[in-house]
């Protein structure tokens, strides 16, 4: 059974709870009624709701007061909120959360068809938000599935390839089947970046194996790797300190040729890529940095799925997922990433991983060393 959509009522006044309750019920709406801020503040903490409509008068605490107690919590920011408030009759005050979502005010004596008439747009409004985020649920699940179900067969083309690779002596044919096991080993890799994504957003978070390993080793790893397929960049890499650490190696060494893989494909041609890794007392530092910037309009959705990349490359090789799931792997080991860019000094990732002492030392996690 779904959920019923929730509103709240605040009115220190029950007569009005009552006429009010009596004027919005209807299927599938459940109305949470509160005869106090500090009543409406304990709902809030329980339930998640789609509106609230706040009686501005109340002792205590006013529909004001409580307005911005649920601005200011993550929770129930969002929330649209109606005041019902007696107008003239009040002093005017100024209510401070306007900017982080809807707010409205309706005047006493309340004209029952106005009420209902906004009321009916945020219940219609909630009924369109919850199939939306049911569809998109269903469809991420669905690219789990599809992403999974490819990979077999697409792990028999490779192998027959390779079968093949060593039965052909023209060379007109062995060009033919390099062309096509990378195209298969591309196409492998964007099946993985959709089962990452699937796993990152579905299941909450990524699943780590750690284990001790050096953080410089896997970022010069990931580098030899792609330097063999671009023999003629220059990719120079700087290390500093003790760069050891616990964590998930095969998962970090996605997370740098992600980003080594970038510099290249994205940076200007010609411009040398300069890595630093620094091992510090509690982080290890890893910079990457190319020539060319990312625009500034696509800055703020780099790193979010399928987003964060212009109209020319939408329709190139990439899905636009590799820094969305480069982030979460840094996320699931506690550190962070993050990118600053300019048309002057190009553009620099950072990596931060916090320095782990064992497998199951979180103790460093929120430390930072400036
Ligand atoms: N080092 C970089 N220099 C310049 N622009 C970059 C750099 N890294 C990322 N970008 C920009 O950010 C966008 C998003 O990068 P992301 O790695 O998520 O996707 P992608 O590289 O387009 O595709 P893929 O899913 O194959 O990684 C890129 O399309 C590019 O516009
Ligand atoms: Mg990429």
């Amino acid at each position: 059974m779904t959920e019923p959509i929730r509103f709240l009522l605040v009115d220190d006044t029950v007569d009005n709870l009552v006429a009010l309750g009596a004027l919005l019920r209807r299927d599938g709406l459940e109305l949470l009624v509160a005869r106090s801020g500090a009543e409406a503040l304990e709902l809030l903490l329980l339930h998640d709701v789609s509106l609230a409509l706040l009686d501005v008068q109340m002792p205590q605490m006013d529909g004001f007061e409580l307005a911005e107690l649920m601005r200011g919590a993550r929770r129930t920011r969002q929330v649209p909120i109606i005041f019902l408030t007696a107008g003239d009759r009040e002093p005017a005050r100024v209510f401070a959360g306007y900017e982080s979502g809807a707010v409205d005010f309706l005047f006493k004596p309340i004209d029952p068809r106005i009420l209902k008439s906004k009321v009916d747009v945020f219940f219609e409004l909630a009924c369109q938000r919850r199939e939306l985020s049911a569809a998109l649920k269903i469809n991420e699940r669905f690219v789990g599935i599809l992403g999974h179900d490819l990979r077999n067969p697409l792990g028999a083309v490779l192998a027959g390839a390779e079968l093949l690779r060593g039965q052909l002596a023209d060379e007109g044919q062995l060009l033919t089947l390099r062309r096509m096991t990378s195209a298969g080993r591309r196409m492998s890799e964007m099946i993985e970046q959709l089962l990452d994504l699937t796993r990152a957003r579905l299941v909450g978070g990524l699943y780590l194996t750690r284990t001790q390993l050096d953080v410089a080793e896997l970022v010069q790893r990931a580098v030899d790797e792609l330097r063999a397929t671009n023999p003629h960049r220059e990719l120079v890499t700087a290390v500093e300190g003790d760069c050891a650490t616990w964590g998930d190696p095969a998962r970090l060494l996605q997370l740098f040729s992600n980003l080594v893989g970038n510099a290249l494909q994205h940076g200007t041609r010609g411009t040398p890529i300069t890595l630093g890794i620094t091992g510090r007392d509690r982080e290890i530092v890893i910079r990457i940095r190319n020539g060319g910037s990312i625009p500034a309009e696509l800055v703020p959705s780099i790193f979010e799925p399928f987003r964060g990349r212009t109209a020319k490359q939408a329709s190139g090789p990439g899905l636009g997922l590799g820094l969305f799931i480069s982030r979460e792997i840094a996320a699931a080991h506690d550190g962070d990433l993050g990118a600053v860019s300019s048309a002057t000094t190009g553009t620099e990732f950072t990596v931060r991983l916090p320095r782990r002492r064992d497998a199951h030392d979180r103790s460093t996690g929120e430390l930072r060393v400036p």
